[in-house]
């Protein structure tokens, strides 16, 4: 393979906080270890149309604590196709581009790896993504931002819910995952959790319900992942019509969880990623994703960070139970 001199740099998916740290950094350290590096706007939709631009050191500075993407994001139906992925790798070949650092999440990193597959090209992904569901990394550039965001949410929210001494369900994000339902929960101190990994033929609500919500308690708030059926509406209308003593109101968190300026812990995390990904492209990785786990480095092949089923430490459950009595 020809030696890597140039390297492409996008943001693709949802953007999330931390997302600006980590193009800085594959930049900076692009370019100081002598490679030219492009910055590649809109996703994979700007790599179709063309909309790449070479980075000097200045085109990332003062963005380490900026929330969003400067390269923006978009998330491709056109690159799902054969046809756009032929015309990506013609801008590909056109700019010179000999490695891609994709930043992104689950549905970015498998782009990435089938165009890497199909045009034998050298793809690096970074774990980039509020849900926090990519395997092989302990956690994922923007969720720990997130479920800072979604904590402070949560201690207003319940200001109200103890003056009014109501249920409240506050739907957060996490698309599949309850890694952002679970551990806010836990950190805001919130009385339950309904996510995704726990089993699906109990009926959480009322489980819940069973137990008691307000043995010591007038109010209590209900974090839920959220769910085309079965969100925080459907479990709130459920309450109204199963107990209708509770005077019950619900609050969906939205979007304003991907806002916001990153963390340190998201700075840090996709610093150390970043300046990875340049490692791994000049120890010859390719197709891997570069995570942190148990506080290393580590290159986690892009088939294995795609996996759906990172592990969810039940203990948290029973964690969250025991501490909301
Ligand atoms: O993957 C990040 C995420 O914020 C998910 O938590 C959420 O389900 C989804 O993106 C929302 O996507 P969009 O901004 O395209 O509506």
């Amino acid at each position: 393979m020809a030696k890597v001199k140039t390297i492409g740099i996008l943001t693709s998916g949802g953007d999330a906080p931390g997302m600006n740290a980590a193009v800085r950094a594959v930049t900076r350290a692009g370019i100081y270890n002598g490679f030219s590096v492009k910055g590649i706007y809109r996703g994979f939709d700007g790599l179709i149309s063309g909309e790449i631009k070479t980075f000097t050191t200045e085109n990332v500075s003062g963005i380490i604590d900026e929330g969003g993407t400067i390269l923006k994001s978009a998330r491709s139906e056109e690159f799902k196709t054969k046809e756009g992925r032929k015309k990506a790798y013609e801008n590909i070949k056109k700019e010179g581009i000999s490695a891609l650092v994709v930043i992104g999440g689950n549905g970015s990193l498998t782009g990435a790896m089938n165009f890497a597959q199909e045009y034998d090209l050298c793809c690096v992904g970074l774990p980039g993504t509020i849900d926090n569901d990519l395997y092989g990394t302990d956690s994922t550039i923007g969720y720990d931002t997130t479920l800072n965001t979604i904590m402070e949410c949560v201690d207003r929210i319940r200001d109200t819910a103890q003056s009014h001494e109501r249920i409240f369900f506050v739907e957060v994000m996490g698309r599949d995952a309850g890694f952002l339902a679970q551990n806010s929960a836990i950190a805001s101190g919130a009385e339950a959790a309904i996510i995704p990994e726990d089993s699906t033929d109990v009926d959480q609500l009322a489980m819940f319900m069973e137990r008691g919500i307000r043995k010591s308690k007038r109010s209590c708030i209900v974090i839920v992942s959220e769910s085309p059926k079965c969100g925080a509406m459907y479990y709130a209308d459920r309450v109204k019509k199963e107990f209708p003593n509770y005077d019950v109101r619900v609050s969906i968190l939205g979007h304003l969880q991907r806002g916001g300026r990153p963390s340190a812990r998201d700075r840090i995390l996709a610093s150390r990623t970043g300046y990875g990904a340049i490692e791994a492209i000049m120890q010859g990785q390719r197709n891997i994703m570069v995570g942190v786990r148990n506080n290393e480095v580590v290159y986690v092949p892009l088939s294995e960070a795609i996996r759906s089923d990172k592990p969810f430490d039940k203990k948290l459950i029973k964690i969250l139970e025991v501490l909301s009595i």
